[in-house]
């Protein structure tokens, strides 16, 4: 079994990549590692390679890496995807810090990468945005959120946190509750990307540089129902929602099957469940915006 440790870096295509490095730096607070014409790789300020940017004709999601224990040889890796039907290619030098990686396309046709062999880029770099403390998960629209979802069980080790009745369904690949979601949506495209924060004061922090750099919050804050995130959200320049959350559900220990227990849970313990789609945005603040919604 492929088991994913944690999301290593997400790259996206951009219509415009000077526009996108200036988002990711001057708003998003990751450091610029290396560039050139047609590419750039963002860091964050603890030097983790967390966006790859690439000139393309639309915004669009390329491919979200996974970091796979050291142990495991890529060989035997590729045998596995290929029992499950997954035909894979080994690359090398595709992104400053890692190593060789394995790449092959998911049910929703992203390129998921796998590496073992990385290096920090850098650390301790002073950033001008807000500072993420890493990227936290990715949200997808796909037309069977069920399907993708057991592709992920199955072949990458995740395991199902929570659904929103049949329709928006939370993975885990460590004790964070979620790292991948999926939306029933089409045509398959990115629903929002999430940041990790330090505390409710490294968000308020954020919501002045937002103002500042006149990029409107449409939809904060908010503690919400799976993962009990409280988030702030609002749209880059690609205008793709951004996530920056704090107080992720974590599960501790798979053997237990209940999330660390807190004091704003109403379930006590707070076990992976079914969600209504009524209370399960918010358990307290605002309904999202429009333009969240759009
Ligand atoms: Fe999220």
């Amino acid at each position: 079994m492929i088991k994913a440790s944690r999301i290593g870096h997400a790259t996206f295509a951009t219509p415009d990549l000077d526009r996108a490095i200036a988002y990711y730096t001057e708003v998003n607070g990751l450091a610029l590692n290396a560039r050139d014409k047609s590419r750039a790789f963002l860091a964050s300020k603890t030097g983790l390679l967390t966006i790859a940017l690439e000139q393309g004709n639309e915004a669009r999601l390329l491919r979200l890496s996974f970091e796979v224990s050291p142990h495991m040889d890529f060989a035997d890796v590729a045998r596995t995807l290929a029992s499950d039907g997954v035909s894979s290619e080994l690359r090398s030098d595709a992104a400053p810090g890692i190593g060789k990686l394995l790449a092959f396309t998911d049910p929703a046709g992203v390129t998921v990468e796998l590496f073992t062999d990385w290096t920090y880029l850098g650390s301790h770099h002073q950033v001008l945005g807000a500072g993420p403390l890493k990227l936290g998960h990715v949200a997808r629209l796909v037309e069977d959120p069920k399907a993708i979802a057991d592709f992920y069980c199955r072949v990458l080790g995740f395991r199902i946190s929570d659904w929103i009745e049949d329709y928006f369904v939370f993975l885990r690949c460590n004790p964070d509750h979620h790292t991948v979601n999926f939306l029933r949506g089409s045509p398959a495209r990115m629903h929002h990307i999430a940041f990790e924060m330090k505390d409710f004061a490294h968000i308020q922090n954020a919501c002045e540089i937002l103002a500042l750099r006149k990029k409107q919050i449409n939809w904060c804050p908010v503690r919400h129902g799976p993962g009990h995130n409280v988030a702030i959200y609002h749209r880059n320049f690609d205008d793709l929602n951004v996530e920056l959350y704090i107080e992720l559900d974590q599960m501790k220990d798979e053997a237990l099957g209940y999330f660390d227990p807190r004091p704003w849970h109403h379930d006590t313990p707070q076990r992976p469940k079914v969600w209504d789609r009524k209370t399960s945005p918010n358990l307290w603040g605002p309904l999202p915006t429009p333009d969240f919604l759009r």
